[in-house]
């Protein structure tokens, strides 16, 4: 997607009308907080609001026990702080599993309480008449296919999608059936290549991987791990491109000598 502007010459935010197939690559990143959504947004397409944050910010084992509250708080955060990328925020386990209606009751909240401009959520086929209904009621949504860690309790973990003819098949017919309930795009994490290639080919809207080749029409990555910030495990297909964790460490090894040894003047730390 190219930047866009209004007649002024104003950054203008993207919407979901800009996600097209067969345009240039989709470049999305996940974005938690103010200062990070700030640096980000000149360089991409959108910034998601992961659950990941459960794991990644409050070091939970997984992203089961973020709550809508916390979605909203850093939702909203990241809204104000960026203008150009389209913000979409994820719904998190448990508020909208239980029907339609429940979905669109958290879809609403968490659309007015952060501006945010689509939500995400986890499921194939049995997520596709919630999708319709939101869609139909106001509510772009983006869907997730292929692993979804808020299954790890029924998948087992955090288990690459779609290597058996059985579950290439189910991933593949997730993917169709989200497309077609009207998500407007499709995020495919962690399965293989011939079946991100051949659910890219087959739906109408563009799919965004993550762990899943680069046969999609986008890629996304939790940031942290582009950042090197996140340290607890390093998926395999994550490429780093800075490595700020030990930056960070040094700078905080460098202030607690200086302390500690009287090293500050006091134009360092006074006024
Ligand atoms: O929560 C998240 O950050 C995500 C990405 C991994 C796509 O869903």
């Amino acid at each position: 997607m190219s930047a866009q502007s209004d007649k002024a010459g104003r950054a203008k935010r993207r919407g979901v009308g800009d996600f097209v197939k067969g345009g240039p690559p989709i470049v999305g990143l996940t974005a938690y907080t103010a200062p990070i959504a700030r640096l980000l947004d000149p360089h991409v397409d959108f910034l998601l609001v992961g659950d990941s944050f459960g794991m990644v910010v409050y070091g939970f084992d997984s992203t089961l026990p973020v709550t809508v509250e916390m979605m909203i708080a850093h939702g909203a955060a990241v809204v104000r702080a960026s203008s150009q990328a389209l913000v979409i925020v994820d719904l998190p386990f448990g508020s909208y599993q239980a029907s339609a209606e429940q979905a669109f009751r958290t879809s609403a909240r968490i659309v007015a309480e952060t501006s945010c401009t689509a939500v995400k959520l986890e499921g194939g086929t049995e997520m596709a008449d919630t999708v319709r209904f939101l869609t139909g009621r106001g509510i772009p949504v983006m869907g997730h296919v292929g692993l979804m860690p808020q299954s790890l309790n029924i998948a087992g973990g955090f288990k690459v999608q779609g290597r058996g003819q059985r579950e290439a098949d189910r991933v593949a017919a997730d993917a169709a059936a989200i497309a077609e309930a009207g998500a407007f795009s499709l995020v495919i994490e962690g399965t293989i290549e011939s079946v991100a290639r051949s659910i890219t080919e087959a739906v109408a809207v563009p799919t965004i991987g993550i762990g899943a080749s680069p046969m999609c029409d986008g890629q996304i990555l939790v940031t942290d791990d582009l950042l090197g910030l996140f340290t607890q495990f390093k998926p395999r297909f994550v490429k780093r491109y800075a490595e700020l964790a030990p930056a960070i460490a040094a700078a905080a090894a460098e202030y607690a000598a200086d302390v500690c040894h009287g090293q500050l003047s006091r134009l360092e730390v006074g006024f």
